[in-house]
């Protein structure tokens, strides 16, 4: 009986490393959110997974994709897949690039210069947020990576003229001019929990800390969080507490229009997106402002509740806009099979940022490699099992209607 015991059973090998551990349990983004739930103190995970209002966009973001089935087809000799693009005329491994996330060291200490680094080694490009915790050009130097800076409009435009100079000399490639965010979205969670940047330490952020002792004490032997590329400027450097919603209401200008989207594009010597268009029509304008890229995005559900979800609102811009101008999809991508239904259906590549933020407050830049492994064996699975050769060949005729 013992022999045939020792026959069936096997030990799993003790893993040494924590963070390797952690993730030997983890087989998706959903899991890491778990994850991230558990480690990171509520008011701080409920600032990166909270959303506007009800959160209905946010729930459709997601449930967009669950609409959507697949057609696959069989016995297709697909030896080889290729899950390469080309986006604004430049290469990409596979169709994704790193969203821009405010404060992204609030999730983990090394926070931008982690996400930069885990995109450089998957040959991914990273944008990095104006309201980001590290500066543009320590970004810079934290891999080889392609960088794209991502400019929220200040009143004081003299410093977006200055920062995207700044980009720029360090080598940034693309701007992402982030337009939804004329006022800021009203985000109960944080409202409800009375939620400051950088969190504020009181009684509940005490107790909170106590039962994240992870998270804690990575937050109290790292440098203050500050907002890197504002610092010493007359708009404050977010090293007093604050609520972003006040942040926002005092620097941004709700007074943005297509002539300062014109005066960018003058400026900016490289590549030019706009991200938080909503609309065909917005779509079209852009295109005639000389956009190389136009972002559909509703900013993670985070700004107007019931903005339209991007995967829905997709097919109609890739009709307006027949291929002259690349198109990317931000909002909702959780596998490599919601990228692949996206760009079926007009996308070039795929933006996503709560995804590796759950990565990174899981299991710091491990996480983040995690995330971005998932998502592109998640592209390559997909189009093998839907008989699909390459991306290039991805069409309508590969998804049913499940609605
Ligand atoms: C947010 C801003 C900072 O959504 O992008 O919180």
């Amino acid at each position: 009986m013992l022999k045939s015991l020792r026959a069936v059973v096997r030990f799993k090998k003790f893993e040494p490393d924590p963070v390797k551990r952690r993730l030997s349990k983890v087989a998706n983004i959903e899991d890491l959110r778990h994850l991230a739930r558990r480690r990171l103190p509520s008011g701080v995970f409920d600032y990166i997974d909270g959303a506007a209002e009800d959160e209905r966009t946010y729930s459709r973001n997601e449930a967009g994709f669950a609409k959507i089935g697949f057609a696959p087809r069989v016995l297709r000799g697909n030896a080889e897949i290729d899950t390469s693009t080309t986006l604004m005329g430049k290469h990409l491994p596979v169709p994704l690039v790193l969203a821009p996330t405010g404060f992204t060291r609030i999730a983990h200490s090394q926070g931008e210069l982690a996400v930069a680094r885990s995109a450089a080694r998957a040959g991914l490009p990273y944008a990095l947020s104006t309201l980001g915790t590290r500066s543009i050009e320590e970004v810079a130097e934290a891999g080889d990576g392609d960088k794209w800076f991502q400019v929220y409009v200040w009143k004081d435009r003299g410093l977006v003229d200055e920062m995207l100079d700044r980009a720029a000399t360090a080598g940034y490639s693309t701007a992402v001019v982030t337009v939804d965010t004329a006022t800021f979205g009203r985000r109960e969670r944080d409202v409800r929990r009375g939620f400051t940047l950088p969190p504020r330490i009181g009684l509940g952020t005490i107790i909170d800390g106590i039962r994240r002792p992870g998270w804690s004490l990575d937050f109290i032997k790292a440098e203050p969080i500050m907002f890197a590329n504002v610092t010493g400027e007359s708009v404050g450097d977010g090293s007093d507490p604050v609520s972003l919603a006040e942040y926002v209401a005092d620097q941004m200008d709700p007074g943005l229009s297509w002539e300062d989207i014109d005066h960018f594009r003058e400026q900016w010597p490289g590549k030019m997106t706009i991200k938080g268009i909503q609309t065909v029509a917005d779509a079209k304008i852009a295109v005639d402002h000389g956009v190389d890229a136009v972002i559909l995005s509703n900013h993670g559900g985070r700004q107007l509740d019931d903005a339209p979800a991007p995967i829905d609102l997709l097919p109609s811009v890739a009709d307006a806009l027949g291929g002259h101008t690349d198109i990317i999809l931000d909002g909702g991508i959780r596998r490599g099979s919601d990228v692949v239904k996206a760009v079926s259906l007009g996308a070039k590549a795929c933006m996503f940022g709560r995804a590796y933020l759950y990565g990174l407050g899981a299991a710091g830049e491990q996480g983040v490699d995690f995330v971005l492994e998932h998502l592109v064996e998640g592209v390559e699975r997909t189009l093998s099992l839907i008989g699909c050769r390459s991306l290039d060949a991805l069409g309508p005729e590969y998804l049913v209607d499940y609605q």
